[in-house]
């Protein structure tokens, strides 16, 4: 666990399992309530144990999407805080069955269902804390991106990372659905948004703007 910049002590990153996948604790210090992005295989003893020690009420669990590297551990820590379990409905299917994937996970994962149904526009709420929903399909149909627009930080999922983006041959996944997923929704944010993605370091659009190689494709084939 480590706090990031910007946003200083309102997000934590908790990075774990075998692919070293991130979840992200977001929480408002006053009103004391919190988010999980993702909660990767080993990590939800210690983003639980984090919470306590924040005393903190733990509103949603969010998936980017429904790969397993990203819902190990969701179930666990929806049975330790009630929180409601939050993914796009293309990907429920991956949730309910995480080993029925191409890649399989190395450990047995739990499946886990959805409470709240994400959809383009959605917004989920946490104290000041707005976070609103871009589905980003391309990744997989379900990937979606979190953006707190007040903020200016952009949660990405496997749709895109610093330097690299998400592939797209794993099943429902799309190169045409993550190029425009990417180009006509992402890059329209300002240039000054910071980006968390689900594997690798933070970076801002600004950077994989100039510095992205598949960015710069996606402008060029259009
Ligand atoms: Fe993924």
């Amino acid at each position: 666990m480590s706090a990031v910049s910007r946003f200083a002590g309102l997000i934590e990153k908790f990075e774990d399992g075998p692919i070293w996948t991130i979840g992200y604790l977001v929480y408002d210090p006053e009103w004391r309530e919190c988010v999980v992005i993702d909660v990767p295989l080993w990590s939800s003893d210690k983003i639980y144990k984090r919470v306590k020690e924040l005393n903190l009420k733990m509103r949603y669990i969010i998936a980017t999407h429904g790969h397993w590297d990203h819902i190990g551990e969701m179930r666990k820590l929806k049975s330790l805080t009630e929180a409601r379990v939050c993914a796009h409905s293309a990907d429920d299917w991956m949730m309910c069955d995480p080993k029925g994937t191409v890649i399989k996970p190395p450990v047995p994962v739990e499946p886990v269902s959805i409470d709240i149904p994400l959809e383009e526009g959605t917004t989920l709420q946490i104290g000041d804390i707005t976070f609103k929903v871009i589905h980003t399909p391309g990744h997989s149909a379900g990937s979606v991106c979190l953006y707190e627009e007040r903020e200016g930080v952009l949660f990405t999922g496997d749709t895109l990372f610093a330097g690299s983006i998400g592939r797209t041959d794993l099943p429902s996944g799309s190169y045409d659905e993550i190029s425009k997923s990417i180009s006509t929704k992402i890059l329209a944010l300002p240039e000054n948004v910071k980006i968390f993605p689900g594997h690798g370091p933070e970076s801002t659009l600004k950077k994989e703007k100039s510095d992205n190689p598949f960015v710069q494709m996606m402008f060029a084939e259009r």
